[in-house]
């Protein structure tokens, strides 16, 4: 679901009938769709895997980019059974240049996971890491974030409205409480994987839905970036609504 993440009835249906190994989520402001799950449905996420001895990964990059009040909590905050395994990094609220991440995971899992590190990468470089723990002791780290939120809540906000006026009636546009990426649902006779060639012809970059299902399940959605908001993007935008109804005619023209 767009607004609070994973569905617990089709989850528990899925773990009922296949052999589920373990379960991965983005809880906080996922990507694509932008969903955060709400803190008591977490618990009952926890829970219910924890019910079935299944461990979570929960991918944790976005969720310092809130725009409410209070941060989201991490599952791991309702982890009484040692299967949760917390992952996050600087990569989207820094820089992904820094290639600086972290884990919080089950004891009996960490020798494993220190393994598994060290013959993929083998050493994480020492300096950006003695950067980044100076940026953070120094109150730096913070204020960045403080400034962060103000200017995505603003950006998501006013792209969020601008791709609802733009886009042909039909289209349903996400309004994320956090992240920087929207979900845009195009009217069904769209095909993303044209519209992303057509828009990259014009030096438009867009992401298809097709990226995010393993049996085209959507085909007439897009995610598109909101971090920043500017005329040019602006302009792109609009642009990019003329080619949705340019496709959508040219579809009914055929008919
Ligand atoms: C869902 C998600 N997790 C993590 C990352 C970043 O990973 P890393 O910390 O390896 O740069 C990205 C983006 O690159 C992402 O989209």
């Amino acid at each position: 679901n767009p607004r609070d993440g994973i569905s617990l009835g089709a989850l528990q249906f899925a773990i009922e009938h296949n052999p589920i190994k373990a379960v991965l989520t983005i809880s906080n402001f996922n990507n694509p769709l932008g969903s955060c799950i709400p803190d008591e449905k977490k618990k009952d996420l926890v829970e219910l895997l924890a019910r079935y001895d299944i461990p979570l990964i929960d991918n944790d990059v976005y969720g310092e980019m809130y725009f409410t009040e209070k941060r989201p909590m991490v599952t791991k905050a309702f982890d009484k059974k040692g299967l949760v395994m917390l992952c996050s990094s600087f990569s989207k609220d820094i820089s992904p240049s820094l290639r600086v991440g972290w884990t919080v995971v089950p004891a009996r899992h960490r020798s494993t996971i220190e393994w598994l590190k060290f013959t993929t990468s083998a050493a994480t470089a020492t300096l950006p890491q003695m950067a980044i723990a100076e940026f953070l002791e120094s109150g730096g780290y913070d204020h960045h974030l403080r400034r962060m939120r103000r200017e995505y809540a603003s950006n998501v906000a006013l792209l969020s409205q601008a791709a609802t006026h733009t886009f042909p009636p039909g289209t349903r546009v996400t309004r994320p409480s956090g992240g920087f990426v929207l979900w845009v649902q195009l009217p069904e006779t769209v095909d993303s994987m044209e519209l992303y060639s057509l828009a990259l012809q014009n030096n438009i970059t867009i992401t298809p839905g097709y990226l995010f299902s393993p049996t085209n399940q959507y085909s007439n959605f897009i995610r598109l970036n909101a971090a920043a908001w500017n005329l040019p993007i602006a302009r792109a935008l609009q642009r990019l609504g003329e080619m949705v109804i340019e496709m959508m005619a040219r579809g009914q023209a055929k008919k």
